[in-house]
């Protein structure tokens, strides 16, 4: 998909930072929860751990679970708004809704992801649960901003290269 100079604005570097900065934030929740298993880089399950570490890993995942969609459904919707801002024709708006329409189906497939997340950590699984989820998730986020945010936020200095 190409851009023509005079369809696309750059965007402003409020924009931009309020983007990186909610990545960022995305990526700090993931890191947490990562910490909160204390056998993430062991691989081993929760075998190790005690009743009490175990409840306190289930409570922290469905707090988790709750903070992080809400993050990612008001990420998506601020990264819309932007993108609705700059793009201004018929061939970029097909961009828009071709990163709208992957927003929504990320969106699904992270719903699926939370719930295997917490069918797997209730059948005392957790610390497996999470690095699955973990796994899966920055999988899908890493290939959505490589082929939707990293393109969008090159343009339109980047668009020509
Ligand atoms: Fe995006
Ligand atoms: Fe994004």
């Amino acid at each position: 998909m190409q851009h023509l100079d005079n369809d696309v604005r750059e965007l402003t570097a409020v924009e931009r930072q309020q983007i990186e900065d909610e990545h960022a934030r995305l990526d700090q929740f993931l890191r947490e929860l990562c910490e909160t298993c204390c056998e993430f880089d062991s691989l081993k399950g929760c075998l190790g751990c005690g009743r009490e570490k175990i409840a306190s890993c289930q409570g922290r995942l469905i707090s988790f679970e709750y903070v992080f969609i809400d993050l990612v459904i008001e990420h998506f919707k601020n990264e819309e708004k932007i993108m609705s801002k700059i793009f201004s024709n018929q061939d970029t708006n097909e961009c828009f809704r071709f990163h709208q329409q992957e927003h929504d189906k990320l969106l699904r497939e992270m719903q699926g992801l939370m719930h295997k997340l917490s069918t797997e950590s209730d059948r005392g699984h957790t610390a497996v649960a999470i690095r699955e989820f973990h796994y899966r998730v920055m999988e899908l986020f890493g290939k959505h901003a490589r082929m939707f945010d990293d393109p969008f936020m090159r343009q339109p200095k980047g668009g020509k290269k």
